[in-house]
């Protein structure tokens, strides 16, 4: 099994389009292109002090196969195409790699990237639990748009811990959890949730047994969660703010990151502390905001990252669990 990092940031990107502050500034200045291999992760002094980064995505693929499955169709998403070779088997006059698409919440920067498919020679492969398949058709009708283009086939993902299969993988089973999170903003359950509104995602290859875990929003480590993470190898999860009002402090919005569905890394109870008891464990963050002081390479926040062994994602980063 191979995952590779379509895209690492959190909504709006980074630098993000209207965004001034410290982190998008010095992006816009310095950074102009993303990291695209390992050397370009690390904080060595001859690679700049921040990468830029698309919004978040990823592919989940077996070694040599020309199919991969999409997790979240980020707005960025024809960039992020342009930049992964193997999505372009080209075995067709039209042809993509992407064989299906697995949508872990109906938030924007998760889905928007889904009408860029449009032009896709057989209905798309859509898979997502009901309430964000609902959301997909009534808040935000983007499946009834996609009806008049290339079509979508929905697969409804149970949240019964059962592993499943997505076709042509035939060596990767997934299980959907549910989270506690944030539906979007536009969601009738923003402020009402049902279990789905947001999943995790633990990951199989059933030949090495090898596990990661996936969640990119993550508000809360129950129970579950914690249960999940524990039988992984691999944890790739919620990177998004480093202090609970981080937005607010900046002068960037007025929500604190818990508000949003966020459990930010910093504080007692945050997600540095609770990553403690998984110090075994290849620990990745994802799905980071552009006001996070982590994506900074010269920052305290991202030597504390790096003291307690914690990995920072970044676009075209492979993972192979
Ligand atoms: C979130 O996960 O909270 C989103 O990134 C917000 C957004 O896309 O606007
Ligand atoms: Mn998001
Ligand atoms: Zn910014």
């Amino acid at each position: 099994m191979k995952i590779k990092v379509l895209g690492s940031a959190a909504g709006g990107g980074f630098p993000q389009w209207n965004c001034n502050c410290g982190n998008c500034t010095l992006a816009r200045r310095t950074a102009g292109q993303p990291a695209v291999s390992a050397h370009a992760a690390s904080p060595d002094a001859a690679n700049p002090t921040v990468h830029a980064r698309t919004q978040s995505s990823l592919i989940v693929g077996e070694e040599g196969s020309a199919d991969w499955v999409l997790i979240n169709a980020s707005p960025d998403i024809l960039t992020q195409i342009r930049a992964t070779p193997e999505l372009q088997p080209a075995r067709g006059r039209r042809d993509s790699g992407i064989a299906a698409v697995l949508l872990m919440d109906a938030q924007i920067d998760h889905v928007t990237g889904l009408l860029m498919l449009r032009e896709s020679s057989r209905p798309l492969n859509i898979h997502a639990t009901a309430p964000v398949l609902a959301d997909l058709r009534t808040g935000l009708p983007l499946l009834t748009v996609l009806s008049h283009y290339c079509g979508t086939v929905e697969h409804t993902l149970a949240l019964d811990g059962q592993p499943f299969a997505i076709a042509p993988l035939k060596h990767v089973r997934f299980q959907a959890l549910a989270l506690s999170s944030k539906a979007p903003p536009y969601s009738p359950h923003r402020h009402d949730p049902h279990p789905g509104d947001n999943i995790g995602l633990l990951i199989t290859d059933t030949r090495s047994g090898r596990r990661v875990f996936y969640a990119p929003g993550l508000g809360e480590i129950d129970p579950a969660v914690a249960q999940a993470m524990r039988s992984a190898d691999v944890l790739m999860l919620d990177g998004t703010f480093w202090d609970e009002d981080e937005m607010i402090r900046l002068e960037l919005s007025s929500k604190p990151a818990r508000s949003m569905g966020h459990l930010p890394q910093s504080g007692a109870g945050g997600m540095l502390e609770r990553l403690g008891d998984y110090a075994d464990k290849r620990r990745i963050l994802i799905h980071i905001n552009n006001s996070n002081p982590v994506l900074r390479h010269d920052s305290p926040e991202h030597a504390q990252l790096r003291a307690h062994g914690i990995e920072l994602a970044y676009d075209g980063m492979e993972i192979v669990p």
